[in-house]
């Protein structure tokens, strides 16, 4: 086994990137390149405490290949301030790598065929805190954690925080709303803000 170095943990992301920008079993794929945009592989500290997941890439992100970068990441932007982290601090990904057409809802089969990437991506960046962006994110992670009786609603889940075992040691899942649905409704943006002040005391 090699040394968990800053090195290793780089080049087996970088193992993900090229998997992924092959994935022509993905039924994403071939939007991605008549779009001739990019997946969106995860942003930030290979050594992060905190991941952040969220659903899917929007249009803004198949662009540039970055993770909320549009609209919904300047809610984030805003409401990582508001507890004083940086983004360089933090690990950003999204279970689906690629934009499903219109934006919509990732379907089942799509979670299914990128989730194992997310998987490896919590394996080598082994955050102590693994924070979901929306539902889809949120029981994503609660499945894979073994919390599936503690699953509910999003609005009974948000800013709760639950904790498990991972194959690393201990990890904190928080479940929080998906900052896009903040961007015209002040109510979730303060609710937001204050299911972020976990992160604070987490941190
Ligand atoms: N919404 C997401 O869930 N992820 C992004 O990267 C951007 C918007």
């Amino acid at each position: 086994m090699s040394a968990d170095t800053p090195e290793h943990r780089k080049e087996l992301l970088k193992q993900i990137k090229d998997e992924v920008v092959e994935l022509k079993n993905s039924p994403l794929y071939d939007f991605r390149i008549e779009n001739n945009s990019y997946p969106v592989i995860g942003e930030g500290d290979h050594f992060a405490k905190i991941m952040f997941v969220g659903e899917a890439p929007g249009k803004n992100e198949a662009k540039t290949g970055k993770p909320f970068c549009g609209a919904a990441g300047k809610i984030l932007d805003e409401l990582l301030q508001s507890v004083g982290i940086e983004r360089k601090d933090i690990y950003i990904t999204n279970i689906v790598k690629d934009r499903p057409p219109q934006n919509r809802d990732p379907l089942p089969e799509e979670i299914k065929i990128y989730g194992p990437f997310l998987d490896r991506q919590i394996e080598i960046i082994k955050p102590q805190i693994i924070a979901g962006l929306g539902r889809f994110s949120s029981v994503y992670v609660m499945e894979k954690f073994g919390l599936l009786l503690d699953i509910e609603p999003i609005s009974q889940m948000h800013g709760k925080t639950y904790k498990t075992e991972a194959s690393y040691g201990k990890v904190k899942i928080l479940p929080l709303y998906h900052p896009a649905a903040a961007i015209y409704n002040q109510h979730l943006k303060d609710t937001l803000k204050k299911d972020f002040s976990a992160l604070k005391d987490l941190k």
